[in-house]
C-alpha cells in the first residue's frame, strides 16, 4: 500500500514534469528570420537583422506572457537554401512565424510551406507586386515596386522630362518597375526606351553606352538594394554624370546604407520611395538615433525599416491572439495600422500588402552626409496593380 502510494506519487511527479516541460516549451514563441547575411545582398540581411534586434531590445522579449526567441539563418541569397532553412525551422524548431526574405526568389521559394504548415510569412524586403499572392499566409512590410514607381512617372511628366530610358535588373521587381513606369509615363505622353541588365554580376557599361547614345532627358534606374554603388561607379566611368541626363527611379539605387559612399555624383538624383533616414518625424529621429547607437558604423535604410515594422506587426498580432500563431495570427495582422519611422502605415486586409506614403526625394548634402531629402508626399498609396484588379 505504502509502496503503491510511493510509485504513483513518482508517476504523478513524472507526468507533472513532462507536462511542465511541454508547458514551458509552449511559453516560447519562435521567429525564424531568414536573410542573405553573406554574398552580394548581405547589406539587406545586416540591415534587417540589426533592426529586428533593435526592436526586441526596445520592446523586450515577452509578448502575451510568452518569450519571443529570434532564430537568424543565412540563406546566402540562394532560393533553394531559403526553402530548406524554412522547412527545418518549421519541422524541427516549430517556429510560429517566418520572416525576412531579402529578394523576390527567396520570398517565393518557401511560400508553399507557409500555406501547408499554416505558418505566417512576413516579407520584410522583397518587393515584386505578386509575392503576396503566392500564399494566403504571406504579409508584407516592405513595399511593391509599382507602389514606389508610379509617383516617379507623375513627377517626371510634370517636370519637363519627355524622353526616358529605363534600365532595370532583369527579374521580378525590375520588370515591375519598368512596366509601372512605362505605362504611367507613356500614358501622359512621354517617350520610353526599355533596357534590362542581368541581376547576377551586372556589367552596366554596354547599357550605359546605349543611354549615352540615346541622349534621353532622364535615365530611370532600378537595381536592388546594395547594388547602387556598382551602378553609380560605371555611370561616372561612362561620363554620364556630366552628360546632363537626369538620374531618376525608385529609391533602391540611392539606398541610405550605401549612399554616403557614392560621393557627389549622386547629388540631385530624384527618387520616389517610402523611407529615408532623413524623414522628418519624431518617430524616425528616435529610430535613426537608436539604430546608430546600437550599430555604430551603420545608417538605417528602407530594408531596416521593413524589418523593424515586421517585428512590430508580429508583436501586435501576437498580442491580439494571446500568443497563438497559425491562421489566427495572420488574421490578426490584417488591418493593423501604426505610426512607423517611415510615417503612417496599415496592412491592407484584402491583399496583405502595406499601405503607406510615398515621398519624392532629392539627394542632397546635409551636415556632411548625403541624404534622400523628401520634398513632396503622396499619402496612403496602395499597390496600384492590385488596386486596379480590385476595382
Ligand atoms: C526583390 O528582389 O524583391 C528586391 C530586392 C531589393 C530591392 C527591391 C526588391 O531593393
Amino acid at each position: 500500500m505504502r509502496r503503491r502510494t510511493f510509485l504513483s506519487a513518482v508517476g504523478a511527479a513524472a507526468v507533472t514534469l513532462a507536462l511542465g516541460g511541454a508547458a514551458l516549451a509552449q511559453e516560447t514563441v519562435k521567429i525564424g528570420l531568414i536573410l542573405p547575411m553573406t554574398g552580394p545582398f548581405a547589406s539587406t540581411g545586416r540591415q534587417i537583422e540589426a533592426a529586428a534586434k533593435l526592436y526586441m531590445q526596445q520592446k523586450g522579449d515577452t509578448v502575451a506572457g510568452k518569450t519571443i526567441q529570434l532564430i537568424v539563418k543565412d540563406d546566402t541569397g540562394v532560393a533553394d537554401v531559403t526553402k530548406r532553412l524554412a522547412q527545418e525551422l518549421i519541422v524541427n524548431d516549430k517556429i510560429a512565424v517566418m520572416a525576412g526574405f531579402g529578394l523576390t526568389p527567396l520570398a517565393l521559394a518557401p511560400a508553399p510551406l507557409a500555406t501547408q504548415a499554416k505558418v505566417p510569412q512576413v516579407v520584410m524586403a522583397a518587393a515584386t507586386a505578386t509575392i503576396t499572392e503566392a500564399s494566403p499566409f504571406i504579409v508584407r512590410t516592405s513595399f511593391t515596386l509599382p507602389q514606389a514607381t508610379v509617383p516617379m512617372a507623375d513627377w517626371a511628366s510634370q517636370n519637363g522630362i519627355k524622353k526616358v530610358v529605363t534600365l532595370v535588373s532583369d527579374y521580378g521587381p525590375g520588370i515591375d518597375a519598368e512596366k509601372a513606369f512605362t505605362g504611367a509615363f507613356t500614358g501622359k505622353g512621354g517617350q520610353v526606351e526599355n533596357l534590362r541588365v542581368p541581376l547576377a554580376n551586372p556589367d552596366f557599361s554596354p547599357f550605359l553606352q546605349k543611354v549615352a547614345d540615346a541622349k534621353p532627358d532622364a535615365l530611370f534606374v532600378f537595381v536592388p538594394s546594395g547594388i547602387g554603388a556598382q551602378f553609380m561607379k560605371q555611370f561616372v566611368e561612362r561620363g554620364l554624370d556630366k552628360s546632363g541626363v537626369k538620374l531618376i527611379g525608385p529609391g533602391d539605387v540611392t539606398d541610405d546604407d550605401i549612399l554616403n559612399g557614392m560621393g557627389d555624383v549622386a547629388l540631385g538624383a530624384i527618387t520616389t520611395q517610402h523611407y529615408s533616414a532623413a524623414h522628418d518625424s519624431p518617430e524616425n529621429k528616435a529610430f535613426v538615433e537608436a539604430f546608430k547607437k546600437a550599430n555604430p558604423n551603420m545608417r538605417p535604410n528602407f530594408m531596416a525599416v521593413g524589418g523593424y515594422d515586421g517585428m512590430h506587426l508580429i508583436y501586435e498580432g501576437l498580442k491580439k491572439t494571446n500568443g497563438q500563431g497559425g491562421q489566427a495570427l495572420i488574421d490578426a495582422m490584417k488591418g493593423l495600422s501604426w505610426t512607423s519611422p517611415r510615417g503612417p502605415v496599415s496592412i491592407d486586409p484584402q491583399t496583405r500588402d502595406i499601405v503607406q506614403n510615398i515621398y519624392v526625394r532629392k539627394v542632397e548634402r546635409k551636415d556632411g552626409e548625403l541624404y534622400n531629402v523628401e520634398f513632396a508626399t503622396i499619402p496612403n498609396v496602395k499597390d496600384p496593380v492590385k488596386a486596379a484588379k480590385a476595382n
